[in-house]
């Protein structure tokens, strides 16, 4: 039997985490992570078959009762996270009434799942029932992506044109666009809640003047989705420090020879 600290779930989140931080979306304690691990791929780890103890989660996560999830501490700097996973890293199983999550590994100094975790719940909530193999959920603080929610009108069509506009990948990477809620206050049900809406038709939502949530399948790829995103963000800031005047652009047309080309749908009511 191998201890779960070096399973590649452990390892991947750690890598993931620094790596967020490493771009500069993550300062001090800012972003979390979930990881939704199947019980079978635990099967092989002696270390994660006790509840260490059961923590209250203040909202109704019944839809996940019995499911496993990683998830990062609040407080927790996700520079740090690559060197000590069993103090800011936590498994825990939501509990059969879905009130509460048992902790079956990690967390050793005390340490909690982030407060943001109640968003996290909500959004895997609805993406399971888009996509049977919704796995993360991450949130961080990209800079490019916060500062646009300064300059552009608060609008999901006007944001994703714009975003899809900044370099041929986006449409390919995001064709349903990113979803926009108003400020709202972090780490409360409403915000959990405004964010889980938008899950049920786009895998990205902006956080205005704070951040991002993004959804996915694996680490992977919802770390490069929200890349792709920010890397977008950051052009249209760069176009501005080069002055902000554009001598051509990528036009609707391209982008629907994009969609074309690539086999992806793009959101009809943005394009
Ligand atoms: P936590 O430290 O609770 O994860 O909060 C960080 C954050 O980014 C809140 O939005
Ligand atoms: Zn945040």
């Amino acid at each position: 039997m191998s201890e779960f600290v070096n399973s590649k779930f452990v390892k991947k989140i750690s890598e993931i985490t620094y790596q967020s931080y490493d771009h500069g979306w993550d300062e001090r304690n800012g972003g979390n992570v979930s990881l939704r691990i199947d019980e079978a791929d635990l099967a092989d780890y002696a270390d994660v078959k006790e509840v260490k103890k059961t923590i209250d989660l203040g909202f109704d996560a019944r839809a996940l009762a019995g499911q496993y999830f990683l998830v990062t501490g609040t407080g927790r700097y996700f520079r740090n996270v690559i060197n000590q996973p069993k103090l800011d890293l936590g498994l825990v199983r939501i509990t059969a009434d879905g009130q509460k999550a048992d902790l079956m590994w990690g967390f050793e100094d005390g340490g909690l799942p982030t407060s943001e975790f109640p968003s996290h719940l909500m959004s895997h909530i609805e993406r399971l029932k888009v996509d049977q193999n919704q796995r993360v959920v991450m949130h961080c603080h990209p800079t490019n992506l916060i500062a646009l929610s300064f300059t552009q009108d608060l609008d999901e069509a006007q944001i994703s044109r714009l975003l899809w506009k900044m370099q041929a990948e986006s449409l390919v990477v995001f064709p349903e666009g990113i979803g926009v809620i108003p400020y709202m206050t972090p780490g409360t049900t409403e915000i959990g809640k405004a964010t889980a809406a938008k899950m049920q038709d786009f895998r990205v939502v902006m956080w205005p003047h704070h951040g991002i949530f993004g959804a996915g399948t694996s680490l992977d790829e919802t770390f490069g989705l929200i890349e792709t995103v920010e890397k977008a963000a950051t052009i249209y800031s760069q176009i501005g420090a080069q002055g902000g005047q554009i001598k051509q652009a990528i036009t609707d047309d391209q982008l629907r020879a994009l969609a074309k080309a690539f086999h992806v749908v793009a959101n009809p009511d943005f394009l």
